[in-house]
């Protein structure tokens, strides 16, 4: 057992990935280029936003029930196969938790290369998901996989909610307050991890971070009246804040100075410019949505920050929003923090102050 813990310890999971994590995603503009081709059949249940921007799709299947579906899968972000494991199945439950809706059973989506890994990490990374899922309690139906040069994980989820009543990314209101629950920076971290810059504590902190869970979040946003929720991830801050103002015709204003990061060296990296492939994409598609008069290149690698498995965004109306956030503290979201408020001037537009 020692000789193979040794040997498992050995294998750098990430160095089998092209490119990490959510990082790994295609540009939303190519995507949507495509989308809008399409001919899609969809009928009068389909509740969900038609253009598909939305964190989940949501289908009414009677008067007092809907069924919500997202899935979401990646190659290694982490060397830890049982972390990565844990990571993309947190991820791909978030969409759930975005909607307000109650993840019910996940299908496992895998990809391996069978004959360069030992059955070993494969085992180790449904180890990690099956953990994940124990602790959301959904149910673990099935699954597909291949072998593939690269290897990939994640999952389909199935969840339920009422059909009159879920978070949508459209429905924002003007002077209202932002909170995110998570704090930012995985993907500068795990581009500083990848190229050694971590120490342990460091790297333990990351990975909990990642696999933490926006179930209890969602709950307990769920006691207030809520205005607009999506969940930050491949995108960065700015991308899906953007899809939020641009649904809603509001206005947002963030605070820059108010962020939170995993570790104090998420700036000093991003100063160094050490940051993953795709924020350069994230600033390509999203930079115009910006308003952003002290444009420091190194504040927008940390805006644009490509994250995995963040945190929840949620959009409370300013009467709740202290209560809100004091009640995620009290319950271990110590990250928790109002970042920003939706405004009625530059509809569509984000200012980072
Ligand atoms: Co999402
Ligand atoms: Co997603």
């Amino acid at each position: 057992v020692d000789k193979l813990t040794d040997e498992l310890s050995e294998i750098k999971l990430t160095q089998f990935a092209g490119c990490a994590g959510c990082a790994a995603k295609i540009a939303p503009d190519f995507l949507r280029g495509i989308i809008s081709t399409l001919d899609i059949y969809k009928d009068n249940t389909v509740l969900s936003d038609s253009k598909g921007f939305e964190d989940a799709g949501v289908v009414k299947i009677s008067d007092d029930k809907a069924i919500v579906m997202t899935t979401d899968f990646f190659p290694p972000v982490v060397d830890d196969p049982y972390f990565f494991g844990q990571i993309a199945t947190a991820n791909a439950l978030s969409d759930i938790y975005a909607m307000g809706a109650v993840p019910k059973a996940a299908l496992a989506l895998v990809g391996f290369p069978a004959t360069k890994l030992p059955k070993e990490v494969f085992e180790q990374i449904m180890k990690g998901c099956t953990d994940k899922l124990r602790e959301a309690k959904v149910n673990l139906v099935g699954g597909h996989s291949i072998k593939n040069p690269e290897p990939f994980f994640g999952t389909a989820v199935f969840g339920e909610c009422h059909p009159d009543d879920y978070w949508k990314n459209s429905t924002a209101k003007v002077t209202g307050d932002i909170i995110l629950t998570k704090p930012l920076g995985t993907g500068i971290l795990n581009t500083a991890l990848k190229m050694g810059k971590l120490n342990e504590s460091q790297i333990k902190k990351t990975y909990e971070i990642m696999a933490s869970l926006n179930e209890k979040a969602a709950n307990i946003a769920r006691q207030f009246p809520i205005d607009a929720v999506t969940d930050v991830t491949g995108f960065g801050l700015i991308g899906h804040s953007s899809e939020v103002a641009k649904a809603s015709n509001v206005g947002i204003k963030l605070f820059y100075d108010k962020l939170k990061f995993i570790d104090s060296f998420v700036e000093i990296f991003a100063k160094e410019g050490m940051i993953p492939g795709a924020t350069s994409t994230n600033i390509r598609v999203y930079e115009s949505d910006v308003l952003f008069p002290d444009g420091s290149q190194y504040k927008k690698n940390v805006l644009f920050d490509p994250q995995t498995s963040g945190g929840l965004l949620i959009f409370v109306p300013h009467e709740h929003s202290d209560e809100l956030l004091q009640k995620l503290i009290d319950n271990g979201m110590i990250h928790a923090v109002k970042i920003g408020q939706t405004t009625k001037e530059h509809s569509g537009k984000i200012e980072v102050l």
